[in-house]
């Protein structure tokens, strides 16, 4: 009797397990990779120096240069190849070809080529007919595409928004989503659809980052006026980020676009450029000659404490603590209690800050944490500069240069 009582539980049991797997399949496809971009990913991009002029030769040569100059220790992975690396047409089946003037190898023997040099490797297309560059887009050739790459060992897909009528963007990248998803591949999915449908909203599921904004340029403050379409200025990209941090978080970026270090502005530029994106958590694709940086530029790239502030565990992006006569203050909370701080100079020439941190009080209403000056004590660290400069228990007092930051970490004493 026992026995067949135990039998019948075992039986549903067994029925229940399998019907809760079921039911778990059901809600849970596909999945999102959950180790993906935990932090804000790193790597490289060819559009912001080199537009269409891409070959599988320069892809190597950025790679050596990325596994050798200090950028892949500092936490540099992907290697991404942007528009204009498919050839014109597909083939009779429909498969996406590389071109094969520029990338004859194909994209399998470069992606091994990168793997070889520890890094990973990046592709783009498009959610439309064709890419922005007049390329064959993905439209109706998702599955295939997918299969495509991970075949090939990519690694990591940006999915532009050109040639699109007719085409609703939630829809269509997720269905470039579910795609990769089912090659069981981990592909990194970045969206590329400019903000206009304020992805922030509903693709935190879909992929791993979404850009916030149009496309950036090499300018510091000021726009490029296209007619039809803007290029944006590093200010003005910041700006257009406000309302958004609350959306971001491990496994899920707003990005405000590729960076333009190395790329014509000043020093000062390029690292309040580069300190900025650190506090907005946002992926930091450089966007520059690897192969040819000065000094200066690599520095900046690959400054660990500054990095750091980006890569900090808690994902949290900073917020606009105070603004007044173009000096901003940022703060971004980070883990075991630790803040960084950014005073931004949005003017041309120099101004003198004083911070009296006993007046100050910083409250994050979003992930309800606060720097409690009045009761808690910091150790304040130039992170460019790499100085202390003593306490919280006394003022700070600094000149910021124009278009330049002050970039500060405080640990609890
Ligand atoms: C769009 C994107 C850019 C770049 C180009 C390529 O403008 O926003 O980042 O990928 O297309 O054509």
């Amino acid at each position: 009797m026992k026995r067949i009582v135990l039998t019948v539980n075992v039986a549903a049991c067994a029925g229940l397990v399998m019907l809760l797997c079921t039911a778990c399949v059901c809600t849970h496809q596909p999945k999102k990779p959950g180790a993906l971009a935990l932090t804000p990913q790193m790597g490289w991009n060819s559009w912001n120096k080199f537009q269409g002029r891409v070959s599988e030769q320069l892809i190597r040569e950025i790679a050596d240069a990325m596994a050798t100059n200090g950028m892949k220790a500092a936490g540099y992975q992907y290697v991404n190849i942007d528009d204009l690396w498919q050839a014109p047409q597909r083939d009779a089946g429909g498969n996406i070809l590389s071109d094969p003037t520029r990338f004859p190898s194909g994209i399998k023997t470069l992606a091994d080529y990168v793997h070889s040099r520890g890094l990973r490797l990046g592709i783009y297309s498009d959610a439309g007919g064709h890419t922005c560059g007049g390329r064959p887009g993905s439209r109706d050739h998702e599955t295939q595409d997918a299969q495509a790459y991970a075949s090939w060992g990519v690694d990591y897909l940006k999915y532009d928004w050109c040639d699109v009528d007719g085409l609703q963007a939630p829809a269509a990248y997720q269905k470039m989503s579910d795609a990769l998803r089912a090659t069981g591949r981990p592909i990194l999915f970045s969206l590329c659809e400019w903000g206009t449908s304020k992805p922030w909203t509903w693709a935190k599921d879909v992929g791993q980052s979404w850009r916030t904004t149009g496309d950036i340029c090499a300018k510091f403050d000021g726009l490029i006026d296209h007619g039809q379409w803007q290029e944006h200025g590093v200010l003005q990209i910041l700006d257009l980020q406000d309302g958004l941090r609350k959306y971001a978080g491990p496994g899920h970026w707003n990005d405000p676009d590729m960076l333009e270090v190395g790329n014509g502005m000043s020093v000062n530029e390029d690292r309040a450029h580069f300190t900025l994106w650190c506090m907005l958590a946002a992926p930091l694709i450089s966007g520059n000659d690897l192969r040819h940086m000065n000094p200066e530029t690599l520095k900046i790239l690959t400054d660990k404490d500054v990095i750091a502030v980006n890569q900090d565990p808690l994902g949290i992006e900073a917020l606009k603590y105070s603004a007044h006569d173009g000096v901003e203050v940022w703060f971004k909370p980070l883990a075991h209690g630790a803040w960084a701080m950014c005073v931004l100079n949005r003017n041309k020439d120099p101004r003198p800050i004083t911070f009296d941190w006993g007046n100050e009080k910083v409250t994050d209403d979003i992930s309800k944490r606060e720097t409690k000056f009045d009761t808690t004590t910091y150790r304040v660290r130039d992170l460019w500069k790499k100085q202390d400069l003593g306490t919280t228990d006394t003022p700070l007092s600094a000149e910021v240069p124009g278009h330049d930051v002050l970039a500060i970490r405080l640990n609890k004493k």
